[in-house]
């Protein structure tokens, strides 16, 4: 009794840890520290589970103890060793392994049901399958973004004839067995169960092979609220106050995500989880055709930047590839010392993870303050003379408002095109990560000064200091 007294107090403790760590990550000066509260919120969680006795069985310390181990050391190998433009891909796998515990939690409880070992309420049994379905589809579908995200899936959009209808009956399949197992209770028995588990399996593929491009980030926010979602369920299954908690947190802030890069793409969050976005059509890698591109010369770049009196910079995927937000805060220095007003302009999917391009400013000591987000940038931009665009590419393509047919139409994009300059950074004329050539690269006030991004920045820089 008083064991369990002591066991609920942690539980407490370790939720509020969470909350308070979840807080803390809402501003990047607090971030660190945020995570540092998480991480001992789940300690305590972890300590305090494992001293729980189960009913009717022993806690298997050593299974408990291997498992701990094992995917301790694959997580700080893991950690220690992805790259920073790794990271999303990482995410997704740790994500999709979140959903697969919780699928499978639900279906060794599943295996004891059906057994006669241990019987379920039919609301009990409904929350087991819940788990089962939400946690399945969180870890096929994650896999497959991590797939698409590493480069291993090439063709980024797989679509089969009739796509959205073969999804749609999918999933009323799915949700059809669901109520017929709830309904049979034990008499459905073990196999049909297991035709369940294959059509989640199964679901979870189908949805995210469609999403493609630019749409990855919608639907990997909502992967992250389906584990979460899984894990509540399994906390509810187990009883587990401090599961239910973590899932609960983990599955609002996923949702709210979600809703806020629907919002950023303007796509419906139905048409997401029935897979029919993001496939508007093939992609068209490049069309360059007559098409003229005006390069600039590093002396060129620092001119216009020297003599601006406002430059925004539009820091994309690229800048994490070149890891050049420290260079890019030096050049920052220098402008603002000869009184060049400098801000920074924030897509919401820019980079490969919400947050991508706040992390990296923030690594760089960029004040908060002059980080614009998607609507004050694009206000700004109408009066900014000029704007860097470090390997930013598909958040700033002209064709997700001009060209009705292009796989990123309807995506609100920054409109750097309606500044007195543009210059952008980046390698080669390749498209950026939806696959797209960008109208924007031949515009007649854009010029593109190719190279590593860090590399150009820093010969920008040095022409800036002898000005
Ligand atoms: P992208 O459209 O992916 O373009 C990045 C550009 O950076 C590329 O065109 C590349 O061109 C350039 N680049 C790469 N390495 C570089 C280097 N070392 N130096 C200079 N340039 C370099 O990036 P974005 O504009 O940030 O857009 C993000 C895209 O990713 C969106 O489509 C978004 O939907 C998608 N996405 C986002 C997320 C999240 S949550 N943010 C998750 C998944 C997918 P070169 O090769 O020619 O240099």
């Amino acid at each position: 009794m008083l064991l369990d007294s002591y066991i609920n107090l942690s539980y407490l403790i370790g939720a509020i840890a969470f909350v308070w760590g979840l807080r803390l990550l809402a501003s990047p000066d607090t971030a660190r520290r945020g995570n540092i509260w998480a991480a001992i919120g789940m300690t305590i969680a972890i300590i305090a589970t494992l001293i729980k006795p189960i009913s009717g069985g022993s806690n298997n310390y050593l299974w408990i103890v291997i498992g701990i181990i094992a995917g301790g050391s694959f997580g700080w190998m893991a950690a220690k060793r992805i790259k920073m433009t790794a990271m999303p891909q990482m995410v997704s796998v740790f994500n999709g392994l979140g959903g697969a515990c919780a699928a499978v939690l639900a279906m060794a409880e599943l295996i004891k049901y059906y057994d006669g070992a241990v019987p379920l309420q039919i609301g009990q049994l409904g929350i087991v399958l819940f788990a089962l379905l939400i946690g399945s589809v969180s870890f096929t579908g994650s896999m497959l973004a991590f797939g698409k995200l590493e480069g291993l899936i090439k063709d980024k959009n797989v679509i089969l004839p009739k796509h959205n209808v073969i999804n749609i009956v999918l999933l009323i399949a799915t949700l059809v067995l669901a109520i017929w197992l709830l309904i049979q209770g034990t008499t459905a028995g073990l196999v049909i169960a297991s035709v369940f588990l294959i059509l989640a399996l199964i679901y979870g593929f189908s949805f995210v092979a469609p999403i493609g491009g630019a749409d990855m980030p919608v639907v990997i926010s909502l992967l992250n609220s389906f584990t979460g979602l899984s894990a509540a369920a399994a906390g509810l299954i187990y009883n587990n106050q401090i599961m239910l908690v973590g899932g609960i947190l983990v599955g609002a802030a996923g949702t709210i995500l979600t809703v806020l890069m629907c919002q950023a793409m303007n796509r419906s969050l139905v048409n997401v989880i029935i897979g029919g976005f993001g496939s508007a059509g093939p992609a068209k890698a490049s069309e360059d055709g007559d098409q003229i591109v005006k390069e600039a010369t590093v002396n060129d770049a620092a001119i216009q930047l020297f003599y601006a009196n406002s430059v925004m910079f539009v820091p994309g995927y690229g800048l994490a590839v070149a890891q050049a937000q420290k260079v890019v805060k030096e050049l920052d220095d220098l402008l603002e010392a000869n009184g060049v007003d400098v801000k920074y302009a924030i897509h919401p999917v820019a980079g490969r993870m919400p947050g991508h391009m706040n992390v990296l400013l923030a690594e760089a000591d960029v004040p908060y303050p002059k980080l614009l987000d998607l609507e004050d940038a694009n206000a700004a931009l109408k009066e900014t003379d000029t704007v860097v665009i470090v390997g930013a590419n598909d958040v700033v393509n002209p064709a997700a408002l001009d060209e009705p047919g292009s796989p990123i139409y309807g995506m609100p994009v920054l409109e750097v095109w309606k500044a007195k300059n543009t210059i952008v950074l980046k390698r080669s004329m390749s498209p950026g990560y939806a696959g797209i050539a960008n109208p924007l690269f031949f515009h007649d006030n854009n010029r593109m000064l190719f190279g590593d991004a860090k590399d150009s920045l820093q010969k920008v820089v040095q022409e800036v200091k002898t000005m």
